[in-house]
C-alpha cells in the first residue's frame, strides 16, 4: 500500500476526460492496488472523496465518502464508470466545497440535492443507489473529476471563493451569505 502522490490544480491530468475501466479488470491486481492506494492517500490527507484523476490516474474510479453507518461511522463507496442522473434540477443544496488538489481553499457551489448514481463496485458487480444531501454533493464532485471539472468551475459567485482559514471564520455564520439557512457544510476530498 501506497500514499500517492496528489495532482494540484494546473496539473494537466485533472482536465482530462478519464477513460472507463474495463468491468473484467475491476478485480485485476492493478485495479485492487489503485483503489488500495487511493484508499491510504485520502486517509492520509484526510479527504472524504477522491477520484483517480487526483492521484495522476486518468480512469473513471472515484472513492466517496460522507454516509455514516447506525454508529456513526464514516462509509465509503468505491464507483467505477459511475453514470450520476439528477432527479430534480430545481432541488439545490449549496456548500463551501473543498479539494485535495486545492489545498486550503474553499468555494461556494449549488448542485443537485439528490442523485442517482448507476456505477460497478470494487468487486465488478453493478450498483444502482439514490443519495441526497451532504453524500450526493460528494458523489457529484467526484464524479466531475472524472470529466476533468472541478468544483471552481461551478462557483458562480466568486466573493465566496476563499482560503480555509479566512471562509472558517468569516463565512461561518453565514454561509451562502444570504441568510436563507442553506445547509452549512464542507467538504474535504
Ligand atoms: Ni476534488
Amino acid at each position: 500500500m501506497a500514499i500517492l502522490k496528489v495532482a494540484r490544480m494546473g496539473h494537466p491530468v485533472l482536465r482530462e476526460k478519464c477513460q472507463p475501466i474495463d468491468p473484467a479488470q475491476i478485480t485485476s491486481p492493478a485495479v485492487q492496488g489503485l483503489i488500495r492506494d487511493m484508499f491510504a492517500t485520502m486517509a492520509e490527507y484526510a479527504g472524504v472523496g477522491l477520484a483517480a484523476p487526483q492521484v495522476h490516474q486518468a480512469v473513471r474510479l472515484v472513492i466517496a465518502g460522507g454516509e455514516t453507518d447506525e454508529e456513526g461511522r464514516q462509509q465509503y463507496r468505491v464507483l467505477i464508470n459511475p453514470k450520476v442522473t439528477v432527479l430534480d434540477e430545481d432541488d439545490r443544496l449549496g456548500m463551501y466545497e473543498g479539494c485535495l488538489s486545492l489545498p486550503g481553499l474553499r468555494g461556494w457551489v449549488e448542485r443537485p440535492a439528490a442523485v442517482k448514481v448507476d456505477a460497478f463496485d470494487e468487486q465488478g458487480a453493478r450498483v444502482e443507489f439514490t443519495l441526497e444531501g451532504f453524500p450526493a454533493v460528494v458523489i457529484q464532485h467526484e464524479c466531475d473529476h472524472l470529466d476533468g471539472v472541478l468544483y471552481v468551475d461551478r462557483i458562480t459567485d466568486m466573493k465566496k471563493f476563499a482560503f480555509e482559514l479566512e471562509a472558517d471564520r468569516y463565512f461561518a455564520e453565514d454561509p451562502a451569505g444570504d441568510a436563507e439557512g442553506d445547509e452549512e457544510a464542507y467538504e474535504d476530498d
